[in-house]
């Protein structure tokens, strides 16, 4: 089984003393828990004092987004030279970026190598738009995600999937267990069929999309879900060390 994975996605939220006191509470709260990785995603301004907080714990630490050149005349962008020695995962491709931002599959691709080239462990976000999923297209549109994000990469442990279908993201309609299991376990199919049955079995597939302490249980029950990528409950301490504790407890 894949090694059991929970990150909380900050977003834009949390001033530098707010991020600190929520990355203390989280670090002392979780001392005690093992068996999973954790990873904090505050905003850039906040990422080298949550990395501090964290330092001697088991807690890690990844930016939410960077870009895939050096450096350079790229205003507002972070490279992942940048990161380097600052966190030790990236979020890349989160669907408020691509729809934000036009991001595609192939810039999230140019990252992903990016990052693993620096030393940054990419969590590679794909998941369909509600209208896709009504046409019966999910399977369609994330399997061509997964492979464009994924092109001319070869087989890295150091990757994770979140599957994040967009229409589940901040609305409290999470997916049911049964949707984010056959889309996860699709993932894993394509993972399998380019790195081999063995090597899809260690890259953690996680889900997300409102994701709480009440839901999580269920959804990490079934066979593919490794854990989740947490946004709003990963900003109260208490929900998210409950869903942490929850994910290690049913998947160790
Ligand atoms: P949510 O966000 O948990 O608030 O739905 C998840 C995400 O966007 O990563």
């Amino acid at each position: 089984m894949s090694r059991p994975f929970v990150a909380g996605n900050w977003k834009m939220n949390t001033t530098v003393a707010e991020a600190k006191v929520l990355a203390s509470h989280l670090r002392d709260d979780l001392r005690d828990v093992n068996e999973i990785e954790i990873v904090l995603c505050p905003p850039f301004i906040s990422l080298a004092e949550v990395s501090n907080v964290v330092e001697n714990s088991r807690i890690k630490t990844g930016a939410q987004n960077m870009h895939y050149e050096d450096k350079g005349a790229f205003t507002g962008e972070v490279s992942a030279a940048m990161l380097t020695g600052l966190c030790q995962y990236v979020i890349l491709g989160h669907s408020e970026r691509r729809r934000d931002f036009g991001e595609s599959d192939e810039f999230i691709n140019r990252k992903a190598k990016k990052a693993l080239e620096l030393g940054i462990n990419p969590i590679i976000c794909v998941g369909e738009v509600l209208a896709e999923r009504e046409h019966g297209r999910e399977r369609e549109v994330v399997s061509a995600s997964v492979s464009q994000c994924l092109a001319d990469i070869v087989f890295d442990e150091r990757l994770v999937i979140a599957y994040e279908p967009v229409w589940a993201i901040g609305t409290g309609l999470a997916a049911t267990p049964g949707e984010a299991q056959g889309m996860c376990s699709l993932i894993r199919s394509l993972l399998a069929d380019r790195f081999g049955n063995e090597n899809a079995r260690l890259v953690p597939i996680i889900y997300g999309g409102s994701v709480s302490a009440g839901n999580v249980s269920e959804l990490a029950r079934e066979a593919d879900i490794d854990g989740g990528l947490i946004g709003g409950a990963s900003l109260d301490p208490e929900q998210f060390s409950e869903i942490v504790r929850t994910i290690v407890r049913i998947r160790r």
